[in-house]
């Protein structure tokens, strides 16, 4: 399947600008001021998903469908996801190949319920890292129209 999904596509690769992201080494950062370096790198975008996964971990429709004992593994996934998205290492393809989410979520039944709740626990999550309002704006905006391009039945 190679179906390019929008929420695959880094950011500051749509339009008219290039669709190759210069690294500083093979799978290291972007060699231009990322977004993600301009946030703090991989200490915020780790608290993130640490605080997201806190809120999952107490949410009776999220959590089962989750690896129970893998949690470190889920946080390390999207950590590097999120990272490889805004400039940072490119770790996360080096490991797991191209992102494909939609397909990657396919054996997940992601209804507008678990969206919603997925949205809220990532929302309280990117409260924690105190951004500036663009900065949060920016990322936000990346978040919300992901999980609803993830939405893959109306049922919940
Ligand atoms: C809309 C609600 C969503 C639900 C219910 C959901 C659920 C899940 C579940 C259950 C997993 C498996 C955990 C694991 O083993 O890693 C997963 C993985 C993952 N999700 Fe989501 N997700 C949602 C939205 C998103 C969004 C919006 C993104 C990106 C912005 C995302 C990115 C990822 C990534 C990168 C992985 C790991 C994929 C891999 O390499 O195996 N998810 N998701």
């Amino acid at each position: 399947m190679s179906e390019q999904h929008p929420s695959d596509i880094p950011a500051g690769s749509e339009g008219l600008r290039s669709r190759v992201t210069l690294r500083r080494s093979e799978s290291g950062s972007a060699a231009t001021g990322s977004f993600f370096e301009q946030i703090g790198g991989h200490e915020t975008f780790e608290k993130l998903v640490r605080a997201f996964y806190d809120g999952v971990q107490g949410d009776p429709v999220l959590w089962p469908m989750y690896p129970a004992d893998d949690l470190e593994g889920a946080i390390q996934r999207l950590t590097m996801f999120l990272e490889q998205y805004w400039g940072g290492p490119g770790t996360y393809s080096e490991q797991r190949g191209h992102p494909r989410l939609r397909m990657r979520h396919a054996g997940f039944r992601v209804g507008p319920d678990a969206r919603d709740r997925w949205l809220k626990h990532m929302r309280a999550a990117l409260d924690t890292l105190e951004l500036s309002p663009l900065d949060d704006a920016t990322f936000w905006s990346y978040l919300d129209r992901a999980a609803h391009s993830l939405l893959n039945t109306f049922d919940d």
